[in-house]
C-alpha cells in the first residue's frame, strides 16, 4: 500500500466513523441523551401540565387533558409585551377566524412567563379583546419554569432603569396534534397565509 493510498483508506474509515456515530447519536442510543419521550405524544418538546387557567379553575395538558380531542398552538408570552405577544395574539385571531369549522379543533394557550405580574385576571383582561376560544395560562414562579423549561421555551427578566423590568422571550407558536405530539411551530414574522395553511393542516392531522 502507497503512502497515498493509506491516506484514502484514513480518509474513507473517518467518514464512515463518523457516519455511523451520527447515526448511532440520531436513533438515540449513544448514552446522554436522556430527554426523549418528554412529552404525553413521545414528542421530545412538551411534558404533561396543569396550570391556573383564565377561564376558572385549572388547565391540563397531556394525556389526560383538559381537551383531549383537540390540537393545540402553545404560545408563551407576558402581557406588558410591547410588539410580540399582542402582534401574535392578533394573528393568532385572524387565523381562528379563518379556519371556520376546522378552528374547533384547535385550542389556542397563551402561557405566561411572567406570572409575578400576570395573575389570572390580569391574563384574563389581557386576552379579552381576542379570539375567545384562546386560553390564557398562568401559575407559580415554580411551575411556569418547569413548563418553560419542558417546552424548551426561553424566558428571561431584563432589568429596566428604576427596579422595573421586562421580559425577553422566545416568539414562536408551538403547533401540537391532540395525542401530544409536536406537528410543527409558527415563527414570529412567518407568512400569515403560510401560518394559516399549517393551522388547517393541524386541525385535520
Ligand atoms: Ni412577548
Amino acid at each position: 500500500m502507497t503512502k497515498l493510498q493509506m491516506f484514502r483508506y484514513g480518509i474513507w474509515g473517518l467518514i464512515v466513523a463518523i457516519i455511523v456515530v451520527v447515526g448511532a447519536a440520531s436513533l438515540g442510543v449513544l448514552p446522554g441523551r436522556t430527554d426523549k419521550s418528554a412529552g404525553p405524544g413521545g414528542t421530545e418538546i412538551g411534558a404533561p401540565f396543569t396550570l391556573t387557567s383564565t377561564t376558572g379553575g385549572v388547565y391540563k395538558w397531556g394525556e389526560t387533558g383538559t381537551d383531549p380531542d383537540k390540537a393545540h398552538a402553545i404560545f408563551f408570552g407576558f402581557t406588558l409585551c410591547p410588539e410580540v405577544c399582542p402582534t401574535t395574539l392578533f394573528e393568532l385571531t385572524n387565523w381562528m377566524a379563518e379556519l371556520g369549522e376546522d378552528s374547533e379543533k384547535i385550542r389556542p394557550l397563551f402561557i405566561t412567563i411572567d406570572p409575578e405580574r400576570d395573575t389570572a385576571e390580569v391574563l384574563a383582561d389581557y386576552i379579552s379583546p381576542f379570539d375567545k376560544r384562546i386560553v390564557g395560562l398562568t401559575g407559580t414562579p415554580e411551575e411556569i419554569a418547569a413548563v418553560a423549561n419542558a417546552f424548551r421555551v426561553y424566558a428571561a427578566k431584563v432589568p429596566l432603569e428604576g427596579g422595573d423590568y421586562t421580559m425577553d422571550h422566545s416568539a414562536s407558536v408551538l403547533l401540537f396534534r391532540a395525542d401530544g405530539s409536536l406537528f410543527g411551530t409558527i415563527t414570529y414574522g412567518e407568512d400569515s397565509a403560510v401560518a394559516a395553511e399549517k393551522l388547517k393542516r393541524l386541525a385535520n392531522s
